[in-house]
């Protein structure tokens, strides 16, 4: 491992792109799905990450779902963005940031100001029509009052009712929309693929933060990204498998990261901004 700082003139370099994963909103309040008091510590993730399991759960124990579902919005309603989205976002407006390959579903991305943000696993906010693709978002307050709703839902018929009519129908074929959440055993969406390769094709580095890296198919794109002559930098406090191709390791959070980096980064380019500006005058 070195120190944090002698990253600086790689990052000054621009072409970064970013691939993140739950430890990046753990600082937002929002446990990873494998730490302790994550999701799958207490929900088994073969029937509530799955689409089969959830389905049939959905048919024959609606008060279940109902149960995950309260828990897990009132765990992404209560969170909002921390230092390191806002920092993401700030790095794109340098015009150092290509964009942001995630695996959360949380939107915090798009919350912080980020504008170029693949969501390789969907997005908690979003629906989608299976057919046609389209995808509808809903906003927060929506989904504060749904949950308000679902949370005074006792029977099996009310629960299911409240759900679907939540979801709403697809504006084209009118057919019923579905959580815009990639499930374990789906294929990725193929836009936000695309996307993402699109950033990895022109990236020099490849700033990996918060990911065990070892959910594929996304956890491939940091492979494919050192193939291509990348630079790799693992931000994590904890050792994953993606140590073994990193250039560098940094053992700290990404909060922690961000605010060793942004300091430095903002006043190199407010320098050279100045300087530019001097030169003009
Ligand atoms: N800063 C950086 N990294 C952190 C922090 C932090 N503050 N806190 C925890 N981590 C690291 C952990 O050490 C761990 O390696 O974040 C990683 C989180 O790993 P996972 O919980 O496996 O999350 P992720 O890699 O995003 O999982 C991928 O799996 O469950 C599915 O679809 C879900 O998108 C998710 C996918």
């Amino acid at each position: 491992m070195r120190h944090i700082k002698e990253l600086v003139p790689l990052l000054k370099k621009g072409n970064i792109v970013a691939f993140c994963g739950a430890g990046l909103s753990s600082e937002s309040s929002i446990p990873t799905f494998r730490g302790k008091g994550g999701l799958w510590e207490k929900y088994n993730p073969e029937v509530f990450a799955t689409l089969g399991g959830l389905l049939s759960l959905f048919i024959f124990s609606p008060k279940k779902v109902r149960d995950f579902i309260v828990e897990f919005y009132d765990i992404l309603l209560s969170g909002k963005p921390n230092y390191a989205h806002y920092g993401l976002a700030e790095l794109e407006r340098k015009n150092l940031l290509l964009g942001v390959i995630t695996q959360n579903i949380d939107d915090f991305h798009s919350q912080a100001g980020s504008t170029e943000v693949a969501e390789l696993h969907g997005n908690a906010y979003k629906f989608w029509c299976l057919k046609c693709k389209i995808v509808v978002k809903k906003n927060r307050e929506e989904f504060e009052k749904f949950i308000e709703n679902l949370k005074s839902k006792q029977s099996r018929k009310e629960i299911i009712r409240e759900i679907l009519n939540f979801m709403g129908k697809c504006p084209s074929c009118r057919k019923r929309m579905r959580p815009y959440i990639i499930f374990f055993g789906q294929s990725l969406p193929q836009d936000e693929l695309k996307k993402g390769y699109s950033y990895l094709d022109k990236a020099q580095t490849l700033l990996c933060i918060g990911t065990s890296g070892v959910v594929y198919p996304a956890a491939y794109l940091p492979y494919y990204s050192r193939r291509r002559g990348a630079k790799i930098i693992n931000i994590n406090p904890e050792s994953t498998p993606l140590d073994d191709i990193a250039d560098w390791v940094i053992r700290e959070t990404a909060v922690n990261f961000f605010k060793i980096i942004l300091p430095i980064l903002n006043e190199t380019f407010f320098r050279h901004r100045r300087i530019r500006l001097r030169r003009k005058v």
